[in-house]
């Protein structure tokens, strides 16, 4: 991201987007969670606000830039989250160390979306969860969004179809993807996809 646009975004409110990730996690439950992983800290108030609502699990949040964080503004639970500058395709990370992996609003601006996937499922412990909360590419905004994106954002910018997330998680062998959207909201701007590992059925 050009730095004119990291300032802007680094600017933004910091609780703007913390339903997103509770949204996410009352359709999963993570309170026997010990290890989460967030892809795409930004400015850091996700992976703060994870570590208040889970606070039995350490979490960390992965950015390729940490310019954004605000970590001296964001009051996170007790075990504060651990940042990482890392790039998403190469998670510097251990198979098989993370309850969950969460991303918001980050999906849609990252190289590698496949490789991004295969991180995914091997940093997941058996049984782990991939939940991923985005821009719907079936939504009528979603060309526009990639539009401003490309012109002052990303060039990578790409509003994936909950048939393209399916696709991309089978091939990195997640089971059991699903689709949810806010009750109330079933044609609305964001979706949230939910996938896990787990060992094919007999
Ligand atoms: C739109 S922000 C979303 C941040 C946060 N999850 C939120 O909801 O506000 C997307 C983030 O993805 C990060 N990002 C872009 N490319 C990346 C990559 N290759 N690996 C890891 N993070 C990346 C950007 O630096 C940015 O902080």
């Amino acid at each position: 991201m050009p730095s004119p646009f990291k300032r802007l975004f680094s600017r933004l409110p910091m609780a703007r987007s913390t339903r997103a990730y509770d949204f996410a996690l009352a359709q999963v439950d993570l309170n026997q969670a010990e290890r989460v992983l967030e892809i795409g800290a930004g400015q850091g108030y996700g992976a703060a606000h994870l570590s208040r609502v889970l606070p039995h699990a350490q979490l960390f949040s992965v950015d390729i830039s940490l310019e954004c964080l605000k970590p001296e503004q964001l009051e996170s639970g007790p075990k504060p989250p651990i940042f990482i500058q890392a790039t998403a395709p190469a998670l510097p990370l251990a198979a098989a160390s993370m309850d969950a992996v969460i991303l918001v609003m980050t999906f849609h601006c990252l190289p590698e979306p496949q490789q991004v996937f295969h991180e995914a499922a091997r940093v997941l412990k058996p049984d782990g969860a991939l939940i991923l909360a985005d821009v719907d590419g079936h939504h009528w905004m979603a060309r526009p969004f990639e539009w401003v994106e490309h012109a002052f954002i990303s060039p990578l910018t790409h509003a994936y179809t909950p048939e393209e997330l399916a696709q991309l998680a089978a091939h990195a062998g997640l089971r059991d993807f699903r689709v949810v959207r806010r009750p109330g909201k079933e044609k609305g701007f964001m979706m949230w996809a939910f996938a896990a590992k787990r060992p094919p059925s007999p």
